[in-house]
């Protein structure tokens, strides 16, 4: 069956690509490389034995998009990953977020729509939660308003999808992830964004290798257990692993309703000092990092309630944070040589 993934050449895509070779689907993506640098082509080539076709198109562009399906007739599915992904630079930009994220989307669903493809996987986010009074955090907690234009671009891009598919017959999941992190075990592939990384474990490992003088630990008066704030860190080959079981899923249920949302974490918080001390304790290197006030924009605590995902999909994730810190610090050892 044939997949179109958007954003295959980015941080997730390029990991579920491989996910998905592995698994018997027949891929292409496609990717403005706005954020990568198309490397990841060779990490699946590398890792799969497989050369990818990447299209290198900007979804906005109406007709390079439709090109892409007039050529490939029969794309059966799409994982839709294709997005900016700054919070940050989304509040400086809101004008480019809407932009890029909302109007790729519309015209991913335009041609699923014309081109008769069955089934569409989109990549959603914790963040649409805001900060939630409940935790752990299951698929009927109320969305918050958005605290960033980018958190808002996934609560928009959630409704948009749900009204121009639900008069037809495609059948639709929202993959709602929370901190993925990590990289594939041979080492051969990981997160290589063009944009400098902000998130945490990219930053510990850049600066445990030395691109970083030193980091900064947001807070630690949060009321939590060290002070420090707690999410829900999920490796990327657990992710990957859902994404091709959210595919499976809806293949062989016809049954299955024609749209769902899904969280995606490993149910269980970490803090930011615990995941310091982990990456320190696997690595054995030595953090250079002191305390600093918190991050604006930053609530105390998240993590999921994955049962759902566990009952519809089968899908168990299998790696902790230790095997995350471990993946991410062998990548960064082969990407700081590259
Ligand atoms: P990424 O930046 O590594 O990958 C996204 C890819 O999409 C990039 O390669 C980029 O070049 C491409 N892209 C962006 N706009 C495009 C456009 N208009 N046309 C074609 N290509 C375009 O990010 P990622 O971490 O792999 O995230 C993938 C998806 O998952 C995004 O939708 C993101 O919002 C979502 N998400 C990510 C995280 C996270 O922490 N990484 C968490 C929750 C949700
Ligand atoms: C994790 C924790 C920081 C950097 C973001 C998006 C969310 C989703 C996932 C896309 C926080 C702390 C970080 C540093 C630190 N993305 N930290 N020092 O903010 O939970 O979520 O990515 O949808 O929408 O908001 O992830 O990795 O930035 O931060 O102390 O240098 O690490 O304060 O507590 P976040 P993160």
């Amino acid at each position: 069956m044939k997949i179109l993934i958007t954003g295959g050449t980015g941080y997730i895509g390029s990991h579920t690509i491989v996910d998905l070779i592995e698994n018997g689907f027949d891929v292409i993506s496609v990717d403005s490389y706005i954020n990568s640098d198309g490397s990841a082509l060779q990490g699946i080539e590398a890792i799969t034995g497989k050369k990818i076709k990447n299209y290198k198109v900007d979804l906005r562009d109406k007709e390079a998009t439709e090109n892409i399906f007039k050529e490939n007739p029969d794309i059966e599915g799409i994982i839709h990953f294709a997005a900016l992904k700054a919070v940050g630079e989304s509040v400086e930009k809101p004008v480019l977020y809407f932009d890029n994220n909302i109007n790729s989307l519309i015209n991913i669903l335009d041609n699923i729509v014309k081109y008769d493809v069955k089934y569409f996987v989109f990549s959603s986010s914790c963040t649409v939660y805001g900060s939630p009074e409940k935790l752990p955090v299951d698929e009927n907690t109320p969305i918050q308003e958005a605290e960033s234009p980018y958190g808002r671009t996934k609560q928009v891009s959630e409704m948009i999808a749900k009204d121009v598919l639900q008069n037809t017959g495609v059948k639709a999941v929202m993959l709602r992830y929370f901190n993925p992190a990590g990289a594939h075990e041979s080492a051969k592939m990981g997160e290589s964004p063009a944009l400098p990384p902000l998130n945490l474990v990219p930053i510990i490992t850049e600066t445990a290798i030395g691109k970083r003088e030193s980091m900064m630990v947001f807070g630690d008066d949060y009321d939590t257990r060290d002070g420090s704030a707690i999410r829900d860190y999920i490796h990327v080959m657990d992710l990957a692993d859902a994404h091709t079981k959210s595919l499976q899923y809806l293949i062989n249920n016809p049954d299955a309703p024609k749209y769902d949302y899904i969280n995606l974490g490993i149910g269980q918080g970490v803090t930011v000092l615990e995941a310091i001390n982990a990456f320190e304790k696997v690595t054995g290197e030595k953090l250079n990092y002191s305390i600093a006030e918190r991050r604006p924009g930053d609530i105390a605590a998240i993590y999921a309630d994955y049962s759902k995902a566990k009952k519809l999909l089968n899908w168990n994730p299998k790696r902790k944070i230790d095997d995350i810190m471990h993946t991410a610090w062998e990548w960064e050892k082969v990407r700081s040589k590259k």
